[in-house]
């Protein structure tokens, strides 16, 4: 209740503050110095403390080989602390040009011009199909609208949020530090239809990472689908008291299964035939 509070709370101030914005070229003159709340073209900039960057960062457990976007990079804070403290490639996708280049020079400061990528554009009209990781600090209606966008990328991309949720997506990760709250998603693989295996079928119905179903053999009998988990492709399950694991690749799921606690493990396969 409480967490609902500050949220709507938050909401209400950046719309507000998005109201009241200052507009982005109030400044004459010298280098251009960015003001918390100027303008943005869907949201204001406020930036996210460093501590809950490095947080949002950790909670994606962000790796070398990774590609991560930052949607609406600021003055380049994720992003630079990505290549920075991670040693990985980022990229920042920024609207206004002014940020974008003071964006370009903080990165020339700290020294990871060459691990990082500043890309003036719309994040609705950009790119970011090859991000392993996606960081964002927008609002609960932006994030909506790049759920389903989201929702299509390779199963097991991770993105994480300063403040704002996703609806009825549920995060599979929540984390504050100093008041503030990130949530965590794993993009899941699709695993909705029926599945053909070795002794029959196996119908599932799925809602973002949860999903759940019946096991029928060809002599009429049914089994739940039970002890369900899809975490990005990886999935495991149960069918009357044997266990699935294994991994989702577009319309094959393969893994190994044991029919008791005891039992050997053993080759499984799915096929989706509808
Ligand atoms: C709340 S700030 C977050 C900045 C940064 N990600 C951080 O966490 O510190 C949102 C940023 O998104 C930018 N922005 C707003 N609408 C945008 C859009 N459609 N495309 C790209 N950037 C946008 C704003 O200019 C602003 O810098």
């Amino acid at each position: 209740m409480q967490l609902i509070v500050r949220h709507t709370v938050l909401t209400a101030f950046f719309i507000a503050a998005a109201a009241l914005s200052i507009p982005a070229q109030a400044q004459t003159g010298g280098e251009f110095k960015p003001q918390v709340g100027q303008a943005g073209k869907d949201v204001i900039w406020v930036p996210t403390p460093k501590s809950l960057v490095e947080k949002m960062l950790k909670m994606v457990d962000v790796k070398p080989t990774d590609v991560v976007y930052d949607l609406g990079s600021g003055d380049g804070i994720t992003v630079i602390t990505a290549a920075k403290q991670f040693g990985v490639r980022a990229t920042g996708i920024e609207y206004n040009p002014d940020m974008v280049e003071l964006s370009k020079r903080n990165a020339e400061r700290e020294g990871v011009a060459d691990k990082t990528r500043f890309i003036r554009g719309d994040i609705f009209a950009t790119d970011f199909s090859d991000a392993t990781v996606l960081t964002m600090y927008l609002l609960p209606y932006l994030n909506l609208k790049l759920r389903p966008t989201i929702l299509n990328m390779k199963p097991g991309t991770r993105v994480v949020s300063h403040a704002f949720t996703m609806d009825d997506w549920a995060p599979d990760q929540t984390d504050s530090t100093e008041g503030r709250t990130a949530y965590m998603w794993i993009v899941p693989a699709k695993v909705e239809g029926n599945w053909k295996m070795d002794k029959g079928t196996m119908e599932l119905k799925q809602k973002f990472q949860d999903f759940e179903g019946v096991f029928r053999n060809g002599d009429g009998m049914s089994w739940r689908v039970t002890a369900t988990n899809l975490r990005g492709d990886q999935i495991s399950f149960s069918i009357g008291g044997a266990s699935y694991t294994g991994r989702v690749s577009g319309s094959t799921m393969k893994g190994t299964m044991r029919a008791r606690a005891d039992a050997p493990a053993t080759p499984w396969s799915a096929t989706l035939v509808r």
